[in-house]
């Protein structure tokens, strides 16, 4: 526990140090830059317990035991089960299932022996056991507390001995020796240090949930985003029930994979096929979709993607993307104009892709491309093909790694056709596969094939 000392107020942008709270630091001039600090937390590290350093072959490689979480699709996003004395920040929107998830996990713990105290600083403990019952039975070795005060919960977590800490949320703890308000920056930062510290001395796994405001980010400061090991966000489309978990960091595994999740009545349940989730299934084609795949992570996924293409009403076209770089849209429609002949300058353009997923693999482009074309000359793309490929800003096409998966994932839920860039080795893993595939250099030419110019 940190001394109790008399606490200072230090600008973050310049290090001015204050005796009092400023809404403006009077040296630099920054609005909302000044934080409360324990001095003694400041000072800490120096001196006594330094550190000396060893030849890299000689320092021990601790082995790594993790703890098992339950859920598969839990594990794939943390590279593996929980790491012991590691700290995980799960963010994500109000009621989007941050509470749900962890309770599922810390069941999962507890029931595999490893002792679990559950903090609630939102819900009373009733409330957390009454939606435990909901998710299943309950479990022996899982602890509730419904508690703010941050002293009393570090010393509930050493005198209880347990293996897995879980913060519901650390917007709602505070440390009564400073005086600013749970949930302000100072509180938060504080808090996440003596968290870590706990972790780090105990061996125990933390895991903080942190609302993220509207904009995406983690509510209070990014500052915690660094003093953890792992970040995960748990979105996902308010309207349906699909739920995606990301790694934005991860110090203990890859931070490409998605776990996909359905919200049910008895809590989430893994979607362990998420291409199938991420198709729309029609009786006819539309224009205005396209399939294309990305590789998250290990693992190739379909995915549709649709456009929308109208008449620009006032001055400038509209151009809006969700789930994609915007960047990258406005780059497609340019090589579209300039390479295809497209008149897009006087449409707006819409582009969405389903089920909420965000997707930086460049492969997609091809199949962006595609879905507007496809919108704008109103004529839909063959129903059982799948389009692959980056777009270069000559119009050229660049390969797609991973192709075979790609191909075998394409194959297995049914498509017979692909128009991919030209690539050596290709023709023989579709041949083999059993699937018809069209190869082409340039955007132009894949647009031809696809009955789109
Ligand atoms: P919650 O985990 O409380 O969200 P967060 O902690 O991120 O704010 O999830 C709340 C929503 O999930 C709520 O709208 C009800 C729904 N829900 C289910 O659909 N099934 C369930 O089994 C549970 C526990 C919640
Ligand atoms: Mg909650």
């Amino acid at each position: 526990m940190a001394a109790k000392s008399k606490q200072v107020f230090v600008c973050q942008e310049c290090g001015a140090v204050y005796a009092k709270w400023l809404g403006r630091c009077t040296a630099c001039g920054a609005w909302n830059s000044v934080v409360e600090e324990f001095p003694a937390v400041a000072a800490a590290g120096a001196g006594h317990n330094a550190a000396v350093p060893q030849p890299i072959a000689r320092v021990s490689m601790e082995k790594l035991e993790r703890m098992p979480v339950g859920m598969a699709e839990l594990e794939l996003v943390l590279g593996g089960g929980l790491v012991p004395g590691s700290m995980t920040l799960l963010g994500g929107e109000p009621g989007i299932g941050k509470s749900t998830i962890l309770l599922q996990l810390a069941l999962a713990v507890s029931r595999s022996g490893g002792k679990t105290l559950y903090v609630s600083g939102e819900e009373s403990a009733p409330q957390v056991r009454m939606r435990a019952e909901r998710l299943g039975a309950l479990a022996d070795d899982l602890w509730l507390l419904a508690e703010n005060d941050l002293d009393n919960i570090l010393a509930q977590a050493r005198k209880r001995d347990c293996r897995l800490l879980i913060i519901d949320s650390i917007q709602t703890v505070f440390l009564p020796e400073l005086a600013s308000a749970p949930g302000s920056v100072g509180q938060v930062r504080q808090c996440g240090n003596e968290l870590l510290k706990l972790a780090k001395e105990q061996g125990i796994a933390v895991i903080l949930v942190g609302h993220v405001t509207k904009d995406g980010n983690l509510a209070g400061p990014r500052v915690l985003e660094h003093m953890v090991d792992t970040v995960l966000y748990f979105e996902g489309d308010r309207l349906s029930n699909l739920r995606l978990l990301r790694a934005s960091k991860n110090r203990f595994g890859s931070t490409n994979e998605i776990g996909v999740f359905e919200m049910t009545s008895g809590g989430l349940k893994a979607l362990d096929d998420p291409s199938t989730v991420f198709l729309t299934h029609r009786e006819k084609p539309v224009a205005g979709a396209a399939v294309g795949c990305v590789q998250q992570g290990a693992r190739p996924v379909l995915l549709e993607i649709q456009a929308l293409t109208s008449p620009t009403s006032f001055g400038n076209a509209r151009r809006l993307a969700s789930g994609l770089d915007h960047n990258r849209l406005h780059i497609i429609i340019a090589v579209l104009e300039k390479k295809v002949g497209l008149n897009l300058s006087s449409q707006d353009v819409y582009v969405n892709i389903t089920g909420g997923l965000r997707v930086d693999d460049p492969a997609v482009d091809l199949a962006v491309a595609a879905a507007i074309a496809s919108a704008y000359r109103e004529r839909p793309l063959p129903a059982d093909v799948v389009v692959l490929g980056e777009i270069g800003l000559t119009g050229e096409l660049r390969p797609a790694g991973q192709m075979e998966q790609r191909l075998r994932e394409a194959q297995r839920l049914d498509f017979g056709g692909v128009v991919a860039a030209r690539q050596k080795d290709a023709a023989g893993t579709a041949a083999k596969l059993g699937m018809k595939l069209y190869q082409a250099d340039n955007l132009q030419l894949a647009l031809s094939f696809l009955g789109l110019i």
